[in-house]
């Protein structure tokens, strides 16, 4: 796997060609598609489901698409969307009654797992599940609205993490989601994460290929 992986977040996509936006930012080099489910009810906003995943399968999208579950209760959204193809599914741990039969599930059905942790959300979470989890999805924003501001303490905490997964024997991906800018990657990178999400930077732009390039032109400058 790449060193760095920049997975572009299609909430900021434009929903009336969302295919083509994904086709698009493929093409400018994102190395997967991040997919924000949320339910209104877990976050104060309303996106998409497994059929819009299933119409993006239909559509010949083959990219990795990342499921980014913000929707309670969990089990079974987990399960349609298992059904109608997802590989990579991380939900919250407030949204489940039982977070490692969550996380067996999953796997069970030969996906991997992520585990997501809002800014105020314990590290506790994670004692009893490193052995389970492949991936920590630390939310440098709320959950809910593309095109917030970085949260500056989400540095100390990936640091933190960072230490975590080091000291650990697991090999766990660190990823953040929100906020992510060409400005701020680098000491992103630099802090110890290794995946970026990210929406508004790219798709707000014409040239998703000029921030795609910019954003990796800064990361060849990281000093891990
Ligand atoms: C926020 C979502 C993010 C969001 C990021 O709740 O989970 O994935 O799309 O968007 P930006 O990059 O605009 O902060
Ligand atoms: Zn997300």
């Amino acid at each position: 796997m790449k060193k760095f992986i920049i997975s572009s977040s299609i909430l900021s996509a434009d929903f009336a060609r969302l295919g083509e936006d994904i086709n698009k930012v493929l093409i400018a080099g994102a190395d997967k598609i991040h997919f924000d489910v949320m339910d209104n009810h877990y976050v104060p906003n309303l996106t998409f489901g497994p059929q819009v995943f299933k119409s993006l399968n239909d559509y010949g999208i083959t990219a990795p698409i990342d499921i980014h579950l913000m929707v309670k209760p969990i089990d079974r959204i987990i399960y349609d969307f298992i059904k109608v193809g997802a590989k990579h599914i991380i939900f919250h741990p407030e949204t489940s009654k039982n977070i490692k039969k969550t996380l067996e599930l999953i796997k069970d059905y030969g996906c991997t797992s992520g585990l997501a942790l809002n800014p105020k959300t314990s590290f506790n979470y994670l004692e009893s599940v490193m052995d389970k989890i492949n991936t920590i999805l630390l939310m440098s924003v709320n959950p809910g609205f593309e095109g917030q501001l970085f949260i500056p303490n989400t540095l100390n905490k990936i640091r933190q993490l960072r230490k975590k997964i080091n000291d650990s024997k697991y090999k766990i991906n660190l990823e953040i989601d929100g906020g992510i800018k060409i400005n701020n990657i680098l000491s992103i990178a630099n802090a110890g994460a290794n995946i970026f999400v990210i929406g508004s930077a790219i798709f707000h732009q014409k040239n998703y290929k000029y921030v795609i390039d910019e954003i990796n032109n800064k990361l060849l400058k990281n000093s891990n």
